[in-house]
């Protein structure tokens, strides 16, 4: 059996291209809610950028002063920047949860955090208390005439698009039950207008026990459900992401087992309960979209996953290109994320994975070794052959790092571009936003929110995708921080506010 590559941190280190001071300071509570037009700009944004760009993340990172163990526990706050006619307004709103509510009228934490928050008391107030806080601070997304906040635990919320209001939580017509999880990303089939099929949004969700069970869903663009199937699968499945190609849906399911324990009696958060057996594979789990043909389980090289660039079906294989981690990525007992030393955990690295339907075999190679996470691509190639792959990367060519620079991958040539705002720019997720005349697949732009440490305040980049050594196209510099975040997504549609001339 192929294992992963050792951990990086034997490389000699340098100087780093960050101070983790600067780095720890982008993780502050952001409880402002803010509203205005962007003035302070570097650059220009192009005239033809019209839509909105929908963020999504922890906006808070502690309750009444109260710290939060992880940042993946933090209530969702939506940002929204909408371009249109050279200019762009930014709007935050958090999301109206049951919880965000509750704790903010009491100031103090009232739920337990999956990733290990604790409220006050120690074990004996935690003890028995399994009630799930649905955050909703995971990913928006626009689907069927709807603004969707997405945790993956429980059903999504609903929001305006152009005030950010929280309507509700969301069931999607009927097809979630209260409390049912639909995971935090979903992927988008963009069809194939030549042959009369229409995109489609794809999403699953998860039970997890001694055997999980995985619902799949599809939906029409006007947000009918058009296709759904559960499977069950073996083992405890901790599935975050998943990738589709026309004809599959495919998740890993990494080598962990589930001690919930420590969990129930107060001791330590239900992620903290997760752990990584390096001896036994990951299974790569082959769903059909749709017929009866069964489900197929590959093994693959032990590997921690959380998020896949895409997948496509070429002569009798399946290809998947994930970000692989060599261990779960977990934090030492007692240690503050704060403090987290870089070099100490394994880094992401875009992986591709090829699975021979005939012979069951994957045969797994690294092919950017650097560091990378949240990759994205044209969502024209979403489940098909595609060229560019776009993701966060670290500053250095090797070792663990945060992020600090966007990196294009072209897959004809082998060759990587890097964009890199260090020593004080941290990056987030890249959008690509396809230009409305564009025919390359990279013509457009690559939108990303960075924190810069020197300012203690964001940036929204604008990147010419078609090549990032240029630098960037604009930079719209914002009055105020906004906490490290998680997903988001493009949408074609200005929901910024009228404007005036
Ligand atoms: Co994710």
């Amino acid at each position: 059996m192929q294992t992963l590559p050792t951990p990086s941190n034997s490389v000699p280190q340098t100087a780093l291209s960050y101070t983790l001071e600067e780095w720890r300071s982008g993780y502050r509570s952001q409880p402002h809610e803010f509203s205005y037009w962007i003035e302070n700009i570097e650059g220009e944004i192009p005239q033809t950028l019209t839509g909105t760009l929908f963020r999504n993340g922890p906006g808070l990172l502690d309750i009444g002063g109260y710290p939060l163990r992880h940042p993946f526990d933090g209530d969702g706050m939506i940002s929204r920047i909408a371009f249109q006619n050279g200019r762009a307004h930014y709007c935050n709103r958090f999301v109206r949860t049951a919880g965000y509510v509750a704790e903010q009228a009491t100031g103090k934490p009232i739920y337990r955090g999956v990733f290990g928050t604790q409220k006050p008391g120690g074990w004996l107030a935690n003890a028995f208390d399994l009630r799930l806080k649905n955050i909703a601070n995971t990913h928006v997304v626009y689907w069927g005439d709807k603004l969707l906040a997405l945790w993956e635990a429980a059903e999504p919320h609903r929001l305006d698009p152009h005030s950010l209001d929280t309507l509700g939580l969301d069931n999607l017509e009927g097809v979630l039950q209260p409390g049912e999880a639909f995971a935090a990303h979903p992927r988008i089939d963009p069809g194939n207008a030549e042959a009369g099929r229409s995109p489609r949004l794809v999403n699953f969700g998860v039970k997890a026990g001694l055997s999980s069970t995985i619902t799949l869903y599809e939906f029409e663009p006007t947000g009918q459900l058009v296709h759904k199937t559960q499977h069950t699968i073996p083992g405890f499945a901790f599935l975050h992401d998943f990738a589709i190609t026309p004809h599959y849906a495919i998740f890993f399911q990494n080598p962990v087992s589930f001690n919930p324990l420590p969990y129930v009696l107060g001791f330590k958060g239900a992620a903290e309960c997760i752990r990584f057996n390096p001896k036994q594979p990951t299974q790569i789990i082959v769903i059909p979209r749709s017929g009866n043909n069964p489900v197929q389980i590959f093994d693959a090289p032990a590997c921690f996953v959380f998020h896949h660039a895409n997948a496509f079906e070429e002569n009798g294989q399946l290809v998947v290109d994930s970000i692989g981690y060599q261990d779960f990525p977990s934090l030492d007992e007692g240690m503050s994320y704060q403090e987290v030393d870089f070099s100490t955990i394994p880094e992401g690295q875009l992986w591709r994975f090829i699975l021979d339907f005939k012979t069951q075999w994957v045969d797994a190679q690294c092919v950017i070794p650097r560091c990378c996470e949240f990759p994205t691509q044209h969502p024209q190639t979403v489940g098909r052959p595609y060229r560019y792959l776009y993701s966060g990367a670290a500053h250095a060519p090797l070792g663990n790092a945060p992020l600090q620079a966007i990196l294009k991958h072209d897959f004809h040539t082998g060759q990587s571009q890097v964009w890199s705002a260090a020593p004080h720019g941290f990056a987030s997720e890249p959008v690509f936003v396809p230009h409305p005349e564009g025919t390359a697949e990279d013509d457009g732009w690559l939108l990303s929110v960075f924190y810069d440490g020197s300012r203690q305040s964001s940036e929204v980049v604008i990147l010419d995708a078609r090549d990032l050594t240029t630098g960037p196209i604009a930079r719209l510099k914002l009055r105020h921080h906004i906490p490290y975040g998680l997903h988001g997504s493009f949408v074609d549609t200005y929901f910024g506010p009228e404007m005036h001339s």
